[in-house]
C-alpha cells in the first residue's frame, strides 16, 4: 500500500538520510523546520517504527568558587609542594602562608607520600610532575566540558572538594532511522492524496436510486433533442382509453384492471368536436354502442399514453418530439414483477421522418444511453398502434430477455377522429423495469421497502 508522508515527515526522513544520528536542535536547523514541527514529525515517525530516539543524560561541568581559585593561585597541595621546593619548611610559617588551605594541602601530601614531616619541619619528599586533579582542573577551566572528554579518575578527586566543580546534567534526544525507514523514497507527489485511505463512513441525504433513473432518463430524452410534456394523473376513460381505440368492453378498463375515481364522472372530457370524432371511430370499426358516460368516468390513469394524445389533440402538430414521465396506477396483485403505482417514460416523434426504422434507431439510442446494448424487437398488441412492437433486452444475471418499451405507429383510426394529420411514433414503458436492471434488482418492491442498507450500498457513480 502506498505510504503517506507528512511534508514534515518527508523533510526529516530526507535529513536523516544525509546525516543518520541528529538531535531535535541539528535537524530544525538543516530541514528549517520550528521545533515544535521537529518534535510532531519525531513522534509521528516514531510511531510508523521508522525513527528511533535516544534519550540520553550526560554531564557538563565548570568550575565552582574554589575551583576556580585552585586554577588560578594552584591547589592547596601544589602550593604546599611549591613552597617547598627549596627545602625543608617551619610548620608554623607554612600554615601562615597558605592559610585555610593549610590543613587539607598537608594532609593530602603526607597520605600520598610527597612529604615528610617531623613535628615542626616538613619536607618534600617525591617531586610530583602533575597532581591528582591538576589535568582536569585546567581541563574545565579552559572550557566548560562534558564527560564524554572527561578523565573520571582525575574528575574524582575534585569532586571530592567543596566547590570546585559544579555539575550540570543536560537531557538530550538522538534521532536515527529505523532500517525500513532508510530504504523509503519519497517521491515529490507521493505525499499528496492517499486515495486507498480508510475514511469515516457518513450517511449523508441522498436522492433514492429510483429518482436517479427518472432523471437520467429525463435528462437522455432532453439531450435527444425531445421536450417534455407534463399531464394530470386523473384523466377521464375518454383520454386514458376511448381517444386511443380502446373499446368499452376492452378488458383493461375493468375494475380489476383500472381505479375508478368512485361515482365520478366529468362534464367535459374532451370537445364535442372530438368525442363525435371518436364515438364515430369506435362504432364504425369496433361495431358496438359506444356510450359518453363510459367515456366520463375518471380514472387514475393506466399510463402516460393518455397525456400524449391530449397533447397531439390540442396541438395537432405537423412535427414534434416530446415526452412525459410519471406516476401511472393499475389495480394489480402486488408481486415481484408488479406494482399498483409505477413510473412510465414515454415519449413520441411527429413528422415525415417518423418511420419504424426511425422508431428503432431511438430506442436503440435511448437503450444504449442508459447502457443497455443487448436488445431485440418484438411484434405484440395495442389497440392503438399498428404496427406493434416490443423491445426485449438480454438480463445477463438473470440470463434472460425481458420486456421493456412497447411501441409502435398511431392507428388512423386514433390520429384521424382528433384531426391529427402527420404520422406519429409513440412508445412507453416503465421506469422500474429499468432501473431494476440497472442496480440489478430482483424484485421491484425493492425500489419502495426503504431498506437503508440498500439505499445506502447504492453506488452513485455509473
Ligand atoms: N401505453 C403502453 C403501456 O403502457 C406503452 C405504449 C406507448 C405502447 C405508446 C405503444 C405506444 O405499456
Amino acid at each position: 500500500m502506498l505510504q503517506v508522508f507528512h511534508d514534515i515527515e518527508k523533510k526529516i526522513i530526507a535529513s536523516l538520510k544525509e546525516n543518520p544520528t541528529q538531535t531535535p536542535e541539528t535537524l530544525g536547523a538543516s530541514t528549517k523546520l520550528s521545533a515544535d514541527q521537529i518534535r510532531r514529525g519525531i513522534e509521528w515517525l516514531k510511531l510508523k517504527d521508522l525513527a528511533i530516539v535516544n534519550e540520553s543524560k550526560t554531564s557538563v561541568f565548570s568550575l565552582g568558587k574554589n575551583g576556580i581559585e585552585s586554577f588560578k593561585k594552584g591547589l592547596p597541595e601544589r602550593r604546599l609542594l611549591d613552597s617547598l621546593k627549596n627545602g625543608p619548611r617551619k610548620m608554623s610559617d607554612l600554615q601562615q602562608e597558605l592559610g585555610p588551605v593549610f590543613g587539607p594541602a598537608i594532609g593530602l601530601s603526607r597520605k600520598n607520600n610527597w612529604v615528610e614531616a617531623s613535628s615542626d619541619e616538613i619536607s618534600l619528599k617525591n617531586p610530583i610532575l602533575e597532581l591528582p586533579g591538576e589535568k582536569t582542573l585546567k581541563q574545565i577551566a579552559i572550557d566548560n566540558v562534558s564527560e564524554k572528554h572527561i578523565d573520571k579518575n582525575d574528575l574524582s578527586v575534585l569532586l571530592k572538594r567543596p566547590n570546585f566543580i559544579v555539575e550540570d546534567v543536560i537531557k538530550s534526544k538522538e534521532i536515527s532511522l529505523t532500517d525500513s525507514a532508510r530504504l523509503i523514497t519519497i517521491s515529490e507527489s507521493s505525499g499528496a492524496i492517499d486515495v486507498e485511505a480508510k475514511v469515516p463512513e457518513i450517511f449523508v441525504a441522498r436522492t433514492h436510486p429510483l429518482k436517479d433513473t427518472i432523471d437520467e432518463i429525463r435528462e437522455i430524452f432532453v439531450t435527444l433533442g425531445f421536450s417534455e410534456i407534463i399531464g394530470n394523473m386523473t384523466q377521464s376513460s375518454f383520454w386514458n382509453f376511448d381517444a386511443l381505440f380502446t373499446p368499452q368492453d376492452h378488458p383493461a378498463r375493468e375494475l380489476q384492471d383500472t381505479f375508478y375515481l368512485d361515482g365520478i364522472l366529468t362534464k367535459k372530457t374532451g370537445t364535442a368536436e372530438q368525442i363525435r370524432n371518436v364515438s364515430e371511430s369506435h362504432k364504425k370499426n369496433w361495431r358496438y354502442h359506444w356510450d359518453i358516460n363510459e367515456a366520463r368516468k375518471m380514472v387514475l390513469r393506466t399510463h402516460t399514453t393518455c397525456v400524449t394524445i391530449k397533447h397531439l389533440a390540442e396541438n395537432k402538430p405537423d412535427e414534434s418530439r416530446v415526452f412525459s414521465l410519471g406516476r401511472v396506477f393499475r389495480n394489480e396483485k402486488v408481486s415481484y414483477k408488479h406494482l399498483v403505482e409505477f413510473n412510465q417514460i414515454e415519449g413520441i416523434v411527429v413528422g415525415k421522418d417518423a418511420t419504424l426504422r426511425n422508431l428503432m434507431g431511438i430506442q436503440r439510442e435511448f437503450y444504449k444511453r442508459i447502457g443497455i446494448t443487448k436488445i431485440k424487437f418484438w411484434p405484440t398488441f395495442f389497440p392503438y398502434t399498428e404496427p406493434s412492437l416490443q423491445t426485449m433486452v438480454y438480463n445477463e444475471r438473470l440470463g434472460k430477455w425481458v420486456e421493456l418499451f412497447g411501441m409502435g405507429i398511431f392507428r388512423p383510426e386514433v390520429t384521424k377522429p382528433l384531426g391529427i394529420t402527420k404520422p406519429v411514433l409513440a412508445w412507453g414503458g416503465g421506469i422500474e423495469r429499468i432501473a431494476m436492471l440497472k442496480y440489478g434488482l430482483d424484485d421491484v418492491r425493492e425500489f419502495y421497502s426503504n431498506n437503508l442498507n440498500w439505499l445506502r450500498s447504492v453506488t452513485k457513480c455509473q
